[in-house]
């Protein structure tokens, strides 16, 4: 049976400032995606919140990219930014940059990781989502999971896994992308790879089978919006066991934090810190960033879940070295490497101060 699987998110308004989401955003989303459920829009769906974000997962046969689909996701951040405005929430309607749908929701502000594929005897998928992030912050855990044999042992040990992945890389400021194979291409790839401000993995198959094994969302709000309005907090669907690396590889990359941008004013770099659901919520200096694993198993097209993956005491010194990360990182305060770069700073008043103190500043 072929199935897509669609994730949509947006911001539409935080609680309290960009800490969390309102449980009236979820239960609009969730009656908005019922009745399409029951019209045959859908076969299956769950609303989920990462942060600040409202995640669509949703389940159908209508392939990627299907102006339906993407309409019904439009209209319930529509309803949702309605609730957000009606209760003042922080940043009401945050994310939809436009206001007239025009058949697919891409570039409009919200971000979408969305995979058809025949599903499989047994399907299981992982959902990451992330808040305070942009997109690109996949790029690591992406390398690990499909080109790393240190983090994959199926990589090495099984048949299926053996020939390695091919990943889609697009350039997020040329609009261009190019596909490089692993592990004949590793170094190639690592070069852009490492560079997750401007290269951003959009796709993962299997080399031996051709079948897409992961897809992540790679808008960048501030390229589409042309300024700084939040971050993109990206999202990630894994494809799991068979011809794809086991759960546990899939999930093991988040076991040591690495460093990411998008913390505080989409400004500043800090650690990701893998989460539960409930604890998914960015409060201490608005970080630090978080990635919360949704586990499913499809079922024709239902999604039989969530698991909440990163709920287990196995990845509490990931949180604990996480905050270790974010003390090293916090003490810079105003200074770089905690301060992106200024040529990556989304949110600045450099502008401003050169124009004012532009004739102060004297030859050398
Ligand atoms: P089980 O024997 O628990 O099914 O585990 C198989 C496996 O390969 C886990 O990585
Ligand atoms: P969000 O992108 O999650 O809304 O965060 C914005 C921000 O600036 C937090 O400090
Ligand atoms: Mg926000
Ligand atoms: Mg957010």
């Amino acid at each position: 049976m072929r199935i897509t699987l669609s994730v949509i998110k947006a911001d539409i308004g935080g609680f309290v400032g960009h800490s969390s989401i309102h449980p009236d955003l979820v239960s609009t989303a969730q009656e908005m995606l019922e009745q399409a459920r029951r019209r045959g829009t859908l076969i299956d769906y769950k609303v989920l919140a990462c942060g600040d974000d409202l995640q669509l997962v949703m389940t159908h046969t209508r392939g990627e990219d299907n102006p339906e689909v993407h309409q019904l996701a439009f209209e319930v951040f529509k309803a949702g930014t309605a609730v957000a405005k009606r209760l003042k929430l922080y940043g009401a309607g945050q994310d939809i940059l436009s206001d007239a749908f025009s058949g697919n929701i891409r570039g409009m502000g919200p971000g979408l990781a969305e995979m058809e594929m025949e599903e499989r005897p047994s399907e299981p998928v992982i959902v990451f989502m992330a808040d305070k992030t942009s997109a690109g912050a996949w790029n690591l855990p992406l390398y690990k999971m499909f080109a790393d044999p240190f983090n994959t042992a199926g990589l090495v040990i099984a048949e299926s896994l053996h020939r390695g992945f091919a990943f889609e890389i697009q350039d997020v400021k040329a609009h261009k992308k190019i596909t490089l194979n692993a592990p004949a291409e590793i170094y190639d790839m690592l070069m852009f790879m490492g560079a997750p401000s401007r290269y951003a993995v959009k796709r993962v198959f299997n080399r031996a089978t051709g079948e897409i094994a992961a897809v992540s969302s790679t808008e960048r709000l501030a390229e589409i919006a042309g300024r700084y309005v939040g971050k993109d907090d990206p999202v990630l669907v894994v494809r799991c066991q068979g011809n794809f690396p086991a759960v546990g590889e899939v999930l093991e990359p988040f076991a040591h934090p690495f460093i990411v941008e998008g913390w505080m004013r989409g400004s500043h770099h800090g650690p990701l810190m893998p989460t539960s659901f409930r604890d998914a919520t960015p409060s201490r200096f608005d970080g630090p960033p978080r990635v919360i694993a949704a586990g499913f198993q499809l079922a024709e097209g239902h999604l039989v879940g969530p698991r909440d993956l990163f709920d287990d005491p196995a990845f509490d010194l990931a949180r604990q070295e996480a905050n270790l990360l974010a003390n090293m990182l916090r003490r810079h305060g105003p200074f770089e490497p905690h301060r992106l770069p200024l040529e990556e700073m989304e949110y600045t008043t450099m502008a401003g101060i050169m124009r004012r103190l532009g004739d102060r500043w004297e030859p050398l």
